[in-house]
């Protein structure tokens, strides 16, 4: 167990379009870290929202033919709903358009002006920028950082379009700030910016040419007026990145949540938005006299059945779709457990059933099915009373009292989800290897007592099974601890171990089961 706090964010997601499975993803990473810290004895933040202004948004409501704010407001309800329909456990949700953030902005804002750069200047000035945009990426590009598409045409690095803008603007001097950004990097190794060749792609960014950031517009007016100068608001990602702090209590610094949470431990983001939270950030929090964030962490995209998502290729996968069809913790695991967390993934749906099936269906649910169903029947539904240990119980449970070190590492510290959950399901085949080889039913009659011990340690060894799964699977893991009779007080992870064994003699609940297989209906062969 710890006990110190623990504050992790997710992007604030686009409200120009409803939410997908990309969103859904990068919100379940933090929420399976953010459960499992809860269970660990930390006191948690989560904070999750919706990025609510700039041009992209207001172009999106102009072509809905509504006012920005009826827009924003429908939208932003939407992603709302999918913590909801996905079990989030987020402590606040942030809408950029909300009295709380744009005093902060504003804040942050006069901080970073009122303040000089390393180099003695002014860290915030007035000019013109002329160059390139892009509303999609909502990012600006040199010219040389374009590229060109199919049809020779000039487009951002991501593929998105470009158009150029020339305005007066305010210019926060990034460049200004390089050894202060590569210093925050640390040494090799170091996990401010992980994985580690994220880290790389970063530091030769910031090595490379740092041209001073536009950091606000005057060509529209959906977004935070800069202080002073009504003219101009801020750059929707100077806006945007401030909302890490705002929901911390910023700038009400002296204030408990502040003191407690900020620096965040960890922004949670995916691989596009990496040069945004990573350099220009740390480098806004540093010129406002703030500290940058421990960690960020950036993983990789969804394609689905091969080819990338995008609304144009009509292949959007909805998320209440595929929970309605798969189940809820069924695509939660799914999620996290195909894909190497940092990489790109496939989305198919052959993967999905045959990881449902083998997995969560065969492996898991039936090792809980046939030991809850032996235990209903043979021992009076109770919880057996065991008796002496033989070797093979000490060890298998050894190996369950000594699965939750590995895990907090491969989880908590590293976010290698995919590995946690292998390290556990090797344990869930050594349980179902035990449950086979003791062979339980056949000392029905001739040895009750043997039937009882071997029964109590495969319940333990699913009790400490349930434990560890559940921040991936919540109601599952509530269903199979409600059907292990463990009081709901006595699930974090202080039960984990002897400590919290179960209890001979507990009554259980009738068993059913947790993890059904997935059959079919929709096969066309
Ligand atoms: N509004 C900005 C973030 C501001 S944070 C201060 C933004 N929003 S977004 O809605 O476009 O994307 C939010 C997150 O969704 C990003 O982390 C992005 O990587 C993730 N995903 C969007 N599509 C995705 C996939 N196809 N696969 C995985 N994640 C993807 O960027």
């Amino acid at each position: 167990m710890r006990t110190s706090p623990y504050y992790i964010t997710t992007p604030i997601y686009y409200v120009n379009d409803s939410p997908h499975i990309g969103h859904a993803y990068t919100s379940l990473a933090c929420d399976v870290v953010a459960r499992f810290n809860r269970l660990d004895g930390r006191n948690v933040l989560f904070l999750t929202g919706t990025d609510e202004h700039g041009q992209k948004v207001e172009k999106s409501a102009a072509a809905d033919g509504r006012p920005p704010k009826e827009f924003v407001d429908e939208v932003s309800g939407r992603f709302r709903d999918l913590t909801k329909l996905m079990n989030f456990s987020n402590d606040d949700f942030i809408r950029t358009t909300e009295a709380r953030h744009i005093r902060s902005c504003q804040e942050l804002w006069r901080r970073i002006a009122a303040n000089k750069s390393p180099a003695g200047r002014e860290n915030i000035y007035l000019d013109t920028y002329g160059g390139w945009y892009s509303v999609r990426d909502e990012a600006f590009y040199a010219e040389s950082e374009l590229v060109k598409d199919d049809n020779g045409v000039q487009v951002a690095p991501s593929g998105a379009p470009v158009e150029w803008v020339e305005e007066p603007s305010y210019f926060f001097r990034l460049g200004d700030w390089r050894d202060r950004l590569l210093e925050y990097y640390g040494a090799p190794g170091s996990n401010t910016v992980s994985p580690e060749s994220r880290r790389n792609e970063v530091i030769s960014f910031v090595e490379g040419e740092l041209f001073d950031l536009s950091i606000s517009r005057t060509s529209f007016n959906w977004g935070v007026p800069v202080p002073d100068d009504d003219a101009h608001i801020m750059y929707v990602w100077l806006d945007a990145l401030t909302n890490y702090i705002t929901a911390a209590g910023f700038p009400d610094e002296d204030s408990e949540t502040y003191k407690t949470f900020w620096p965040a431990d960890l922004h949670m983001v995916g691989k596009d938005i990496l040069r945004f939270h990573t350099v220009y950030w740390p480098a806004f929090l540093m010129a406002a006299g703030l500290e940058p964030p421990k960690r960020v962490f950036a993983h990789g995209w969804w394609t689905n059945e091969g080819e990338k998502i995008s609304k144009s290729l009509g292949n959007v996968i909805e998320p209440a779709d595929i929970v309605a069809r798969y189940g809820l913790d069924q695509v939660r695991y799914f999620l996290l457990r195909e894909v190497p967390f940092g990489n790109d993934g496939d989305f198919s749906h052959r993967a999905m059933i045959g990881r449902i099936n083998s997995e969560l269906a065969n492996d898991f649910g039936n090792l809980a099915q046939r030991v809850l169903s032996m235990i209903n029947k043979n021992c009076g539904g109770k919880i057996p009373e065991p008796g002496a240990l033989l070797e093979a119980d000490e060890a298998l449970l050894a190996a369950a009292h000594g699965l939750l070190g590995p895990v907090r590492t491969e989880l908590a510290e590293n976010h290698a989800f995919h590995e946690a959950l292998s390290d556990i399901w090797v344990f869930v085949r050594l349980a179902n290897g035990y449950v086979a080889g003791q062979e339980p039913w056949a000392h029905k009659k001739s040895d009750p007592e043997r039937m009882a011990t071997v029964l109590y340690v495969a319940a333990e060894a699913i009790r400490h099974l349930a434990l560890l799964t559940q921040p991936f699977m919540p109601d599952s893991c509530a269903k199979m601890l409600d059907q292990l009779g463990v009081p709901a007080d006595a699930r974090d992870f202080s039960f984990f171990g002897p400590q919290g064994a179960l209890a001979p003699g507990v009554e259980l609940p009738p068993p059913s089961p947790v993890f059904p297989r997935f059959v079919d209906d929709e096969a066309e062969d």
